[in-house]
């Protein structure tokens, strides 16, 4: 064990630093526009089922990872199984998280930018076509985009520096009420608009004939990027959770808030937009075109406008730390480096690569791998590969390779009223949930016809 190892000082502290890795872009930008263009409500349901009998196990799985070992992902394996080649999965957890950083801090900039533009009141255009057309003149603008992305890498960086305790858990621990009560008063305003019905509807009533095979896979996807799960991150934090820490019930909590705030996103989105009649398939888009404009016409606007980009500039914050702590943490157990220098150092590639995903929006367009422009390829390595490669071999070396002694006694379950959970818990994370993977991933990346 290494000894004076920095790590979260409350239960507080890990649901604040946990819950603040899995909420962010995923939540606030991605899931309402997935959801959207999937059938609303039925995607949600099967959404929430994956989230609970395929992610939240991973959760849990990759906590006693981390938490037994006391170490990062890479070390984790290691640490169990010297000389097997699970290590290798986790070197593609890291490499995933510095290509998920780069194009995470992409769309983390622009949403940077949106804040600046919110507060010097900006965003105020009239018509739909300015909204549409000041996005796009941000995206294809390469400078602007390297900037915005430089600031917020920065913001990143200075907070993991200082540390896990002083730095990653006292942000997380301030950040995130903020994030809730704001998301709290955006969605008040946006059900109680006249005409909100129509986008609760949308939201909360199921459409099965738009779930697809694709719909499927994407709800899997979706559960697993939410909840930050098969790259390593929820590792290394779980090897920063104290011992009497419960980690099944901590687990839960965290997937609970995620969900909750996914929903609550939804909701401060879809009926605001449906009252105002605007067109709510904007994909991508919806957060920067579609409800700067609505709130234009809203009261107080300026005030909401601001503070949904705020929000959605926290959650990108708090998990775009714990990427960074991915990659920082492996270099300083593994190589023996510092803090400091690695978190700098590794900012600085994030800075080439994040700018390389802003130039493939623009100059590099036309440079496709795969039929894929680079932005999209780093997305789709470490969504529909990366995320269940990894999270498959979390629940299996948990389930099928580590002591279940050690596991059992992580699950906190010496005691007999715990027994069934425990027979529950391992039920699925080592049957059902790496055949749900298994089973969707060869489906999705085309294997099962
Ligand atoms: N869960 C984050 C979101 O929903 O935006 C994204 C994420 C963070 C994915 C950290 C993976 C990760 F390791």
């Amino acid at each position: 064990m290494i000894k004076n190892r920095d790590g979260f000082s409350s239960k507080l502290g890990v649901i604040a630093a946990a819950a603040g890795s899995a909420v962010g872009l995923g939540n606030i930008w991605k899931f309402p526009y997935v959801a959207g263009q999937n059938g609303g409500a039925a995607f949600i349901l099967i959404y929430l089922l994956f989230t609970f009998l395929v992610a939240l196990p991973v959760l849990l799985s990759a906590f006693v990872m981390g938490r037994s070992t006391g170490k990062n992902a890479v070390g984790a394996f290691k640490s169990v199984s010297p000389r097997g080649a699970w290590k290798y999965v986790g070197l593609f957890g890291i490499l995933a998280a510095l290509l998920l950083i780069s194009f995470y801090g992409v769309v983390a900039g622009w949403t940077t930018e949106y804040v600046y533009l919110a507060l010097t009141n900006q965003l105020n255009l009239g018509t739909a076509e300015a909204y549409q057309h000041l996005f796009e003149s941000r995206v294809a603008n390469p400078e602007s985009s390297i900037f915005w992305l430089a600031i917020f890498l920065a913001f990143t960086v200075l907070i993991v520096i200082s540390g896990v305790k002083n730095g990653i858990e006292k942000y997380a621990k301030l950040l995130m009420p903020l994030l809730f009560a704001l998301l709290l008063v955006l969605a008040f305003r946006s059900i109680t608009l006249d005409g909100a019905d129509k986008g609760i509807d949308f939201l909360l009533n199921p459409d099965f004939s738009k779930l697809s095979a694709e719909a499927v896979l994407s709800a899997l996807g979706q559960a697993f990027f939410s909840l930050s799960v098969g790259i390593g991150t929820m590792v290394i934090y779980g090897s920063y959770i104290r011992k009497d820490v419960n980690l099944q019930v901590t687990a839960s909590e965290i997937a609970l808030a995620d969900v909750a705030i996914a929903i609550l996103s939804g909701l401060a989105i879809f009926p605001a937009v449906f009252a105002y009649n605007v067109s709510p398939s904007a994909g991508p888009g919806l957060v920067f075109i579609t409800l700067p404009q609505v709130f234009q016409y809203m009261p107080a606007g300026y005030f909401f406008s601001l503070s949904f980009f705020v929000l959605l500039f926290v959650a990108a914050l708090t998990s775009s730390i714990s990427m960074l702590e991915v990659l920082v943490s492996f270099f300083v157990e593994e190589y023996d480096m510092r803090r400091k220098r690695v978190a700098i150092s590794i900012s600085l590639v994030i800075i080439v690569l994040g700018s390389i995903c802003a130039l493939s929006n623009n100059l590099l367009a036309d440079v496709k791998l795969f039929g894929l422009s680079i932005f999209d390829l780093f997305d789709y390595i470490v969504t529909n590969l990366a995320m269940p490669i990894g999270s498959f071999t979390i629940l299996v070396f948990v389930g099928w390779r580590m002591d279940q002694n050690i596991v059992k006694e992580e699950l906190g379950l010496g005691k007999r009223i715990n027994q069934m959970g425990y027979n529950a818990i391992m039920f699925l994370v080592k049957f059902v949930a790496p055949s749900a993977v298994l089973i969707i991933f060869l489906n999705g990346i085309g294997l099962l016809g």
